[in-house]
């Protein structure tokens, strides 16, 4: 018997190494030897995609092309339309949609360029890697075309170490935010479709051989036991690789096969576990003859138990607010550390020890953050409402942009949750598509949970979970919006829950509207009175349901949405927020945060 559990693990060590090769992520870029490509680039609105129109001598792959470059062309003597060395500047990162009055509401192609200079070492690689485009990104050096990638959210990386050249090279980037059926997430979606290089853009210097990959955790379950894997890339991939925790006195050298792929495994009985009271994190440093990676690790486990969520052993309620990537007083996309840290300060305020990260990946500074503050995280990919199930091809996709978020956070301590899909109707291609999703977050990272925001079964007194995927999550996941789109907010005390599962609940989502600063009486709809009079219901509700472990409102701060158009009162904001999006603390916000008190 234990030579199958070892079997077992192995099993799974080796193959989270190699799916997560797949997407081929370096792992913490922002501890590798980067050039920063952030600041003002040349940029070109192209409505109708001229620029990738073959009219323009673009050819496809490997071959310059006139459109692309210019200053090349003398210009005084031929025919050229687009001239980047003349175009207006816009900042990344950052959406264009805040940045430009005109383009506010623009979706479509839009041409970046970066004039970069650098003197390539021979012995060195060179990738530059994006924290996200979205949607998607075709990429170019100095003429070449260098690769595509499609999603708003995730990272993603292309080697460049052929094209790149010793002084001035020119990076260019078409971004298409355009909407797709086909596309993850699908067309229709309650949150602001900003385009763009939404987040930090990097040259990244390694060696012929490097430490590209790695995975440090605590195994399931297990207290004092850190298992994982280290991965080296380039010509000499069998070699020795160290992994150290000084403050623990911790070292394994292990020896990489030919593959790279070494797995590692160390114990004390000395951890200090990371948890929301105690955000500790151990420096760990993984090094071999020519490469050296430092990172910040906490130590953690997190599981269930019937209906009981256990971190670190121990059973947790998870009190906290979902939070769209919606930038505080400026609004657009969120990027920096700063951004994250005002929004967790908020959610830290109301009294939280959790966030779901709605309904995308966030950056990386958001989860890096919720690590150092001692935040739990629900990390989630936009499979959102009416996703083509069906489709082999939005599967891949789908599938790509869960790695791609696994691949990038599963070192993070924060992130206790996988989430693969948000209030999306019953179907037998949805339940396939779903529950192969789910093996394969398995398969990559066992030592966390996996959910879904479900929808319940609505009766008049009585609201079931019976939705199918119910059976292959960990923890449900569950969207109401008592009191606002469906029955009366003075129902919700007397509603029973019932659940098909025996398994914990987060109320995902709950919550209503209301326009900071705009008071009445409690029937007065889009009031603060009127917003809060359905919280000190739901309250009393949520304290009914027996299974419920967790709850996250319905959202920390209003957010930018096409789907909100009511003048005065949505002006395209939901505004269900906690807090507005200048920082006004609506009085829900004091409601919530009794509550969790009580916690
Ligand atoms: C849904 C959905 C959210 C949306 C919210 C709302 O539950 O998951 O994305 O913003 O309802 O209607 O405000």
């Amino acid at each position: 018997m234990k030579n199958v559990y070892f079997f077992i693990v192995v099993l799974f060590l080796l193959s989270s190494a190699e799916i997560l090769g797949q997407v081929n992520l370096i792992q913490n870029v922002s501890a590798r030897k980067t050039i920063s490509l952030d600041g003002v680039w040349d940029s070109q609105v192209d409505v109708v995609g001229v620029g990738s129109l073959g009219r323009f001598g673009l050819v496809q792959d490997r071959k310059p092309t006139k459109f692309v470059y210019n200053g090349e062309n003398p210009r005084n003597t031929e025919l050229v339309e687009q001239d980047m060395d003349v175009a207006e500047k816009i900042n990344v990162p950052g959406d264009w949609n805040t940045q430009k009055e005109k383009l506010f509401l623009y979706e479509g192609n839009l041409w970046y360029r970066k004039k970069f200079s650098v003197v390539p070492q021979p012995t060195k690689r060179y990738f530059i890697y994006f924290g996200a485009v979205n949607y998607e990104a075709t990429v170019y050096l100095n003429g070449i075309r260098i690769g595509q990638h499609k999603g708003g959210f995730t990272p993603f990386q292309f080697e460049i170490t052929k094209e790149l050249k010793n002084g001035e090279n020119k990076l260019l980037v078409n971004a298409n935010n355009t909407r797709g059926d086909d596309n993850i997430p699908t067309k229709i979606a309650d949150w602001w479709n900003y385009g763009g290089i939404t987040r930090s853009v990097s040259l990244i210097e390694v060696s012929d051989t490097y430490i590209s990959d790695y995975f440090i955790q605590l195994e399931k379950g297990k207290l004092s036991e850190i298992k994982g894997w280290v991965k080296v890339s380039g010509s000499q991939k069998a070699q020795a690789v160290n992994v150290e925790i000084p403050e623990l006195g911790l070292k394994q050298s292990v020896q990489t096969d030919t593959s790279g792929y070494a797995e590692l495994n160390l114990s004390s009985k000395k951890i200090q576990h990371w948890s929301p009271e105690n955000p500790k994190m151990y420096e760990v440093i993984v090094s071999s003859a020519n490469d050296n990676v430092k990172d910040k690790i906490g130590f953690r486990t997190i599981e269930t138990r019937g209906t009981e969520i256990l971190l670190n052993g121990k059973p947790i309620f998870l009190k906290g607010a979902a939070i769209h990537e919606e930038a505080p007083f400026r609004t657009g996309r969120c990027y920096s550390e700063a951004d994250a840290r005002t929004l967790l300060t908020w959610a830290k305020e109301l009294g939280s020890n959790y966030v779901r990260l709605a309904h995308y990946p966030h950056n990386e500074a958001m989860t890096r953050m919720a690590d150092e503050m001692g935040l739990l995280v629900w990390s989630e990919v936009p499979i959102y409402w009416n996703v083509k199930f069906e489709k082999p091809e939005v599967y891949a996709s789908a599938e790509k942009q869960l790695l791609e978020n696994i691949s990038r956070d599963k070192n993070r301590a924060s992130v206790i949750l996988w989430s693969v899909a948000n209030e999306t109707n019953e179907s037998e291609p949805r339940l396939a598509f779903l529950k192969k999703l789910l093996e394969k977050t398995k398969a990559v990272d066992p030592t966390r949970l996996t959910t879904a925001a479900l929808l319940a079964k609505e009766g008049k007194n009585e609201f079931s979970l019976e939705d199918p995927l119910g059976e292959f999550v960990d923890v449900m996941g569950c969207n109401e919006y008592i009191g606002w789109y469906t029955l009366p907010a003075e129902l919700a005390p007397s509603i029973k829950w019932t659940s098909k599962f025996n398994k914990p609940l987060i109320m995902s989502e709950f919550g209503a509207e209301a326009v900071a600063g705009l008071h009445g009486s409690a029937d007065e709809i889009w009031t603060e009175e009127y917003q809060n009079r359905i919280f000190e219901n739901q309250v009393k509700m949520l304290n009914n349901i027996p299974f419920l472990r967790g709850t996250s409102v319905w959202a920390l701060m209003d957010f930018r949405s096409p789907l909100r158009l009511l003048p005065i009162k949505q002006d395209f904001f939901n505004r269900k927020g906690m807090v507005s999006d200048m920082g006004i603390k609506k009085m829900a916000f004091f409601t919530l945060k009794n509550w969790y008190q009580t916690k």
